[in-house]
């Protein structure tokens, strides 16, 4: 099944988890780049982005291309930001009406993520939407990581 893995990632653990899990499963992959680069670094990038989510700002994307035709499957992978997907994710969403299978991943440093899953489920409103898997920091546990792709792959299939 050709499958897209779309994501975004500010610090590399999304990013990573993207790029295993499409040497798993022998996808292709999008990376959503926000035009405006990130101005804040250590804890003040927390209110930075914590403000975006908050009053649901779509940072405009650099350019992308997109052609739901050419893929079967489609998995949707971003970091946890303030119990929500990254809003990157919510200006692809915004600017795209997907349709058919979803799997949904999400790297985060603790706590649930069923907010996160839920409130970007809502924005899928024409989707089947099959597994969802939380990663814990997965640059800092990168063989677990591994291992737990290679388990969600076979939900996949
Ligand atoms: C603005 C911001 C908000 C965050 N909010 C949460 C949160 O609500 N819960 C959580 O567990 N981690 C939160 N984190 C941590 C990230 O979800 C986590 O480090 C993630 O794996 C980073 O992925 P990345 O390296 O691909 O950017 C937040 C990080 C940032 C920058």
């Amino acid at each position: 099944m050709k499958t897209l893995i779309i994501y975004y990632s500010l610090e590399g653990n999304t990013k990573f988890v993207s790029l295993e899990f499409a040497k798993i499963v022998g996808a292709n992959t999008l990376e959503l780049v926000p035009k405006k680069p990130i101005k804040a670094r250590g804890f003040s990038k927390y209110i930075w982005g914590g403000k975006q989510v908050v009053t649901n700002e779509l940072p405009k994307l650099e350019p992308y291309s997109f052609n739901q035709s050419d893929y079967q499957q489609i998995v949707i992978a971003s970091p946890i930001w303030a119990s929500h997907f990254a809003p990157a994710i919510a200006t692809f969403l915004s600017e795209n009406k997907i349709n058919g299978k979803i799997a949904l991943i999400a790297t985060n440093e603790g706590g649930s993520c069923k907010k996160a899953f839920h409130k970007v489920k809502e924005k899928l409103p024409n989707c089947e939407i099959i597994p969802t898997l939380n990663l814990l920091s997965p640059l800092r546990n990168q063989e677990e990581t591994i291992e737990k792709l290679k388990i969600f792959s076979e939900k996949l299939k």
